[in-house]
């Protein structure tokens, strides 16, 4: 993909491409004959990306994960909180460079029935980033478009071919290419397999894989599924309620996970994980809702390790063995389990 003029990449691995601190969206909402509520939707969310690396973001649904792929994207603006892209800050950018960034951070959506426009063939889908972005002629579009498809596993024959003529696999392929065509630095996939047949998700997982290495592009990968997350994930945030319940490298949280939420979460997931196999947790309830949050700890009515303290007190985000996490009793978590 080399006909799409590039900045300068940075050989260090480490590189953070994307850093988010404190990252919170509340949207009113009417309630009813009561007037107006706030749904707290992300609640002070932070992390960092490293250049071709993956976060994958797991948590039930309603937690907040695509209100926060919104925030990275740009698609909405946080009501608090700072995003930086490969070092610029998105809040208080100008019209042109926040243009200049939006380029960077492509989305993949969970239903490529829905992400595709059913009237526009494949080549017009994915010809008009280029358009927009960049002074490519006509011929050197159809080139890229040609060479885009190949990378993703379509032929470039069917580029005059209609959504509907492909299976649901191979339209994510076409969603896929079209987060490609500008080069992104970034891709956000909002659950990117859910909606596809279980036979299908491991080859679209080992195509983002394989972007990734040739590429280098840095993933937020969100899913609810934490086979999925294992087999993608280098970094993983488990949230609940808007909130981050535990952060930090896939190995050291699976191994151990020191939040009761993650242990139930890999509970709830058959025979995935050494840890699981020792340690039950089964999820009662549902969240909370988001009009009338609890006091305290978020998950302190679905949580067997609750004590009175967690009635009473948010607990914070801290290090404990060497992840973070947002528990009272994060020590004990990870030891009462044998
Ligand atoms: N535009 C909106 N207006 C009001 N509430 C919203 C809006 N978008 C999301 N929410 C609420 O925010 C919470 C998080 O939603 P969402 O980010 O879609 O969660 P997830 O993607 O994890 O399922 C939910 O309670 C949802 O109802
Ligand atoms: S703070 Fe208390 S309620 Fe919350 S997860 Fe930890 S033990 Fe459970
Ligand atoms: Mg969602």
């Amino acid at each position: 993909m080399s006909a799409v003029p590039e900045a300068p990449r940075a050989a260090s691995s480490e590189e953070q491409v994307l850093v988010a601190e404190g990252l919170a969206k509340h949207y009113a909402v009417r309630r009813g004959f009561m007037g107006h509520g706030v749904v707290k939707a992300l609640n002070g969310v932070s992390f960092s990306l490293a250049r071709g690396r993956t976060l994958a973001v797991v948590g039930e649904s309603g937690c907040g994960k695509s209100t926060l792929a919104r925030q990275l994207t740009m698609i909405e603006s946080p009501s608090s909180g700072r995003l930086v892209i490969e070092g610029q800050a998105v809040t208080g950018a100008d019209r042109a460079k926040l243009a200049g960034l939006r380029r960077r951070v492509q989305m993949v959506f969970q239903n490529p029935f829905a992400s595709l426009n059913p009237r526009k063939t494949v080549e017009a889908t994915l010809n008009e980033p280029l358009v927009i972005n960049t002074p490519m002629s006509a011929a050197e579009r159809a080139e890229r478009i040609a060479q885009t498809m190949r990378t993703v596993g379509l032929r470039p024959e069917h580029a005059k071919r209609y959504p509907h003529m492909f299976s649901g696999g191979q339209r994510q392929r076409i969603a896929i290419a079209r987060a490609m065509m500008l080069d992104p630095r970034i891709v956000v996939a909002d659950e990117p397999v859910s909606a596809l047949d279980v036979s299908i998700q491991a080859q679209i997982l080992n195509l983002f894989m394989d972007l990734q290495d040739q590429f280098k592009t840095s993933y937020v990968f969100i899913s609810h599924n934490l086979s999925v997350v294992e087999h993608i994930a280098d970094e993983v945030m488990v949230m609940y309620f808007g909130g981050v319940a535990e952060l930090g490298d896939k190995k050291t949280i699976f191994a151990n996970p020191r939040h009761p939420y993650t242990r139930a979460l890999m509970s709830a997931t058959p025979a995935i994980f050494e840890s699981d196999r020792r340690v039950r947790i089964k999820l009662q309830g549902e969240l909370p809702s988001p009009l009338d949050p609890p006091s305290g700890c978020a998950f302190h009515q679905r949580c067997p390790y609750a004590i009175e303290r967690c009635r009473i007190e948010a607990p914070a985000l801290r290090e404990v063995d060497a992840r973070q996490v947002a528990c009272h009793r994060a020590e004990e978590v990870g030891e009462v389990n044998a």
